[in-house]
């Protein structure tokens, strides 16, 4: 794996912290030996934790400070050169705390995907956690979607879904959906490598031959949900 892999589908992950994500991104690549290679992970921020792990295993890193440039659109042609390095056909935002400018996402139109720790469209933005304790919702969960200029709106490709439990914390609902949303990253990353995501002429996600796109967390595990 790495800049020197050439087979497959072509991916660059970017993260702003400590990439739980991006970890279950490598390790769905590797340990399901899936047609696709991590050719750079790239954050916003030198100290991230998920960047050291990057380098640990030998995957190329590269970091691009948002503090070193003075306007949105200047951080985010900077981002797209570093990108645009490693040729992916998908830029996957795994914790990815920036908000990018249309220009930007345009760019990168069908190629760009998400991760939002809501079940969209519900709780768009910041601290979805506190959000659905204080909505009092009885599930929430994670959203892995196709980027549009509209901040965490776009085509679903997938939903996992978690309880809410009586005596929840924003901090321990927090740790239940990053469960699910390991899951599901690693079944969007599959469906992508082998080439299975295309949107119908509504923009709505088809995923060729897999019949459930949702997930859900119960006390066995993740499974998908049935229908
Ligand atoms: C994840 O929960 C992800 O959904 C969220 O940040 C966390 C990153 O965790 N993303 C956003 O809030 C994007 N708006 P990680 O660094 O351990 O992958």
């Amino acid at each position: 794996m790495g800049a020197s892999s050439t087979t497959g589908c072509r991916l660059v992950v970017l993260i702003s912290g400590r990439g739980t994500n991006m970890q279950a991104i490598v390790n769905a690549v590797r340990n399901q030996a899936l047609p696709a290679a991590i050719c750079a992970v790239i954050s916003n921020k030198a100290d991230a934790g998920g960047i050291a792990w990057a380098r640990e295993q030998g995957i190329v890193t590269a970091v691009v400070p948002h503090r070193d440039y003075s306007s949105r659109d200047e951080f985010d042609t900077a981002l797209a050169d570093a990108i645009d390095a490693y040729r992916p056909d998908y830029v996957l935002l795994a914790g990815f705390m920036r908000v990018l400018t249309p220009a930007f996402v345009e760019r990168y139109n069908g190629k760009l995907i998400n991760i939002h720790p809501s079940l969209l469209p519900a709780f768009p933005g910041l601290h979805t956690h506190q959000q659905a304790l204080a909505m009092g919702v009885q599930w929430h969960g994670s959203t892995v979607h196709f980027v549009t200029p509209v901040l965490d709106h776009g085509p679903i490709i997938a939903q996992g879904v978690v309880p809410v439990l009586s005596g929840d914390t924003p901090d321990n609902l927090a740790g239940r959906v990053l469960q699910i949303e390991h899951h599901l990253y690693a079944n969007v990353v599959r469906w992508l490598a082998e080439g299975l995501i295309s949107l119908d002429a509504m923009q709505r996600v088809q995923v060729r031959g897999v019949a459930s796109r949702s997930f859900v967390l119960t006390p066995q595990g993740v499974e998908p949900s049935q229908r």
